[in-house]
């Protein structure tokens, strides 16, 4: 009987093996044919492009607005006419794709559609929190559903392509962009980066609610000395290929269709203009098969780098590997002398022209040049009830409860309480900087948030302080966006008020961070705390004497160290998006429980940057017994939060570690797992972390490196047991000569609730 069940079995999976088999062959088949028609048409196409046509395909153009670097583009139309632009940007809505769109294919020579892309960084036009909060969720799918989202507004409004992920990491909260990405590390950054190109381009571009992603800035933008955008990197291979490399190469494994190359120098010479960078990493050693493109004016900037004169810098962009010159229009101006006179080849050309025809035909751009954007189709996507609540779920589960003493929060709201600040009224900042196309008139405030829920009077309310009293920062920010006006009250009147509303209250929320466009691109800032003028009403609210909550709006690790030291609860939001209000006020008052982890360290001054989780021991590791160790004088080495901490309003509590094996052999695997209790009053989410140790190597190896994580949800009074796999590839780095190799010898390894966790086990791998 058995053998009969076991026969049956066996042949029954001999038949889905060869039914999957066959499926595959034809997949494989079908994609072949795919391809081969492709590559037929484009080579038509080609056939009977002439020299400028060709390098027409490589010009992208700006239109109109946005404008982020020196230049914007002039006659876009004519120049569409003529065939000299392969692609826009900066349009958006099916009736200004369609206006251009038209002119393309109806007016050029060739009629060859244009592609259409746009910074949809963090939402089209329902707009979710920046990428730094999204990542504090650590919820992949939740990132992923965001991005696909975002593609499904984008796309019915005419965009083909979106310039995102941003996957740069940064361990510097002085430079502005860290807001666009997701922190420091490079496991977790390289899981958010495959989560947003598969929510972008999903099952590929005959999906006609995806878009092409772009990763960017490729590479190693997040580490301009200083903090200061747009300034010099310079770091070993070492470094580059364990830490900063990963998230782009896992983007474009997800398969990315495009990347963009960043501003910065990588080994001296400009990324724009970085043959090994392009061609031997991206392209040989990765095997990306998209295109790349510059980032805004980056080919012209390399005079400014010092690489040339214009002539000169167009021929080291096209080769070394560049496809699409965004805005600076060197190659239409400088490539047909060039290939003439030998120093471009023509097959450099060919080979762009190519990838960018690719992405259009693949896009589906010859068949239907709009891509079925309509206005009924826009009007059913965007900003549908099922994508609000999606921005209101990534709002609440981005948030970071950085303190809570005492359990001030949940609030009661039996209780009196006074919203203080000049962010608990505002729309302005909510969505945040790169907010594409989404309107800020649309996000809803805390303070309408609670209003709809409790109804008008409830709460008490005082503005506190200008959101920027500094006249020289203002007069930075309103060109750019801002709408900060100062009040009609003085700075003094301010403070009474708040502080009578204060002394009325039993408790006091003070709203209070950073106004959107202090972080971002141009956004750098030397000193990374509260404004004085809101630090100054913290103090004067401290006097009260009544217990303080602080909600942060900001886009950026701030240094928090005072706060910290005197405020009862701090909770971080960041720039939370079209729905911020409703989420805060579901935190606030419990219906939500905080279950973020900042995905970058928190440093206690500026002097401690760059400060992370994943740092080296040195010869001298920190021994308080000893003076000849490094260290500071006047401040701790360890950060106020580091990497991955985050607090709920429950308590979990962690079971050591168990391995099932102490030895792990060069083809075994070891499971390490801990159970997780929650141990307080509420229902939560807690992220689970996984962090190994390698004690010694051919080369010196982190104090910790985050190998996994699991977010998991429990109710007051369970346990869960949470397993990882340790194998050895994942203990694999590259060592001196650039070989990624897993070298044996013993390994620790932790699991916790931030990658600060001492809940340590240990093996060998053999
Ligand atoms: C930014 C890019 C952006 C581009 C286009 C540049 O200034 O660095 O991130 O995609 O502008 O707007």
């Amino acid at each position: 009987m058995l053998f009969l069940n076991l026969k049956k079995y066996k042949d029954m999976r001999r038949g889905i093996f060869a039914v999957c088999l066959a499926l595959l062959v034809c997949a494989c088949g079908s994609k072949k044919s795919a391809d081969a028609e492709m590559d037929k048409f484009v080579k038509n196409l080609m056939r009977k492009m002439t020299l400028e046509e060709k390098i027409g395909q490589l010009n992208l153009l700006s239109v109109g607005f946005d404008v982020t670097g020196p230049i914007l583009s002039q006659g876009v139309e004519d120049k569409i006419e003529k065939g000299l632009v392969g692609g826009v940007f900066n349009t958006y809505t099916p009736d200004a794709v369609k206006k251009l769109q038209d002119i393309a294919i109806t007016k050029s020579r060739l009629k060859i559609p244009l592609l259409f892309g746009y910074d949809v960084i963090h939402g089209h036009k329902t707009i979710f929190p920046i990428p730094l909060g999204l990542s504090a969720s650590w919820d992949l799918d939740l990132i992923n559903r965001t991005a696909k989202a975002a593609a499904s507004e984008a796309s019915a409004d005419g965009l083909h392509w979106t310039f995102s992920p941003m996957v740069d990491i940064s361990r510097d909260p002085r430079w502005g962009r860290v807001s666009e990405g997701s922190g420091e590390d490079p496991y977790l950054g390289s899981e958010v980066a495959k989560a947003m190109v598969r929510g972008y381009e999903q099952d590929g571009m005959s999906n006609p609610e995806a878009v092409m992603s772009c990763v960017k800035h490729f590479a190693l933008y997040g580490a301009s000395e200083a903090g200061r955008d747009y300034n010099t990197t310079d770091m070993s291979r070492q470094r580059m290929y364990n830490e900063y490399f990963p998230p782009y190469k896992a983007a474009v494994d997800a398969g990315a269709s495009t990347v963009m190359t960043s501003f910065n120098e990588v080994d001296g010479i400009p990324a724009t203009a970085n043959k090994w960078l392009i061609d031997n990493m991206l392209r040989k050693e990765w095997g990306f098969q998209g295109f790349v493109v510059t980032d805004y004016t980056g080919i012209m900037e390399m005079v400014q780098h010092g690489m040339g004169n214009k002539t000169k810098v167009s021929e080291l962009a096209i080769n070394a590997g560049i496809d699409m010159d965004m805005v600076s229009e060197y190659f239409i101006d400088e490539l047909p002398a060039l290939a003439p006179s030998g120093k471009v080849k023509i097959e450099a050309i060919d080979a762009a022209c190519r990838r960018i025809l690719e992405a259009k035909y693949k896009l589906g751009l010859f068949t239907d040049p709009y891509r079925g954007a309509s206005a009924e189709r826009a009007a059913k996507q965007i900003m549908s009830a099922e994508k609000l609540s999606l921005s209101k779920e990534a709002a609440i589960k981005s948030m970071v409860l950085l303190k809570n003493d005492r359990q001030v929060l949940p609030l009661n709201a039996a209780k009196k309480i006074a919203f203080i600040g000049p962010l608990v009224k505002n729309q302005r900042d909510l969505i945040g900087n790169w907010s594409g196309a989404g309107s800020w008139k649309q996000a809803v405030s805390l303070w309408d948030a609670l209003e709809t829920s409790y109804g008008k009077g409830k709460f008490l309310y005082a503005k506190g302080c200008n959101l920027v009293d500094d006249e020289a920062l203002r007069n930075k920010l309103n060109p750019h966006g801002g709408s900060i006006i100062p009040d009609s009250k003085t700075p003094q009147q301010l403070i009474s008020e708040a502080v009578q509303t204060a002394q009325q209250s039993d408790v006091v929320v003070a709203v209070l961070g950073e106004s959107f466009g202090m972080s971002g691109e141009a956004a750098s800032r030397s000193g990374i705390g509260l404004l004085d003028n809101q630090k100054e009403l913290l103090k004067a609210l401290k006097k009260t004497g009544k217990p303080i909550v602080l909600v942060l709006m900001n886009g950026r690790p701030l240094v928090l160290q005072w706060e910290n030291d005197n405020l009862d609860a701090i909770l971080e939001t960041w720039f939370a998006g079209t729905q911020a209000g409703p989420a805060i006020a579901e935190a606030l008052f419990g219906a939500a429980n905080p279950s973020g982890k900042v995905t970058m360290t928190f440093p206690r001054n500026v002097g401690q940057i760059p400060v992370y989780y994943n740092h080296k021991n040195t010869g001298r590791p920190f021994d308080a017994t000893q003076k000849y160790t490094t260290k500071y004088l006047d401040v701790p080495n360890e950060p106020l939060y580091p990497f991955g901490y985050g607090l709920s309003y429950t308590t979990f509590k962690y079971s050591n570690v168990a391995l099932t094996g102490q030895i792990l052999t060069s083809n075994g695997a070891i499971e390490a797992s801990v159970s997780v209790s929650n141990t307080g009053q509420y229902a939560g989410e807690e992220v689970v972390q996984f962090y190994i140790r390698d004690l010694a190597g051919s080369v010196t190896r982190p104090v910790k490196e985050l190998k996994g994580f699991e977010k998991i949800m429990l109710n007051p009074g369970e346990s869960k047991d949470v397993k990882f796999t340790i194998t050895p590839e994942m203990l694999a780095f590259y060592n001196a000569d650039l070989q990624l190799v897993s070298e044996p010898g013993e390994f620790h390894v932790f699991i916790g609730g931030s990658s600060a966790t001492a809940n340590k086990a240990e093996f060998t791998l053999k």
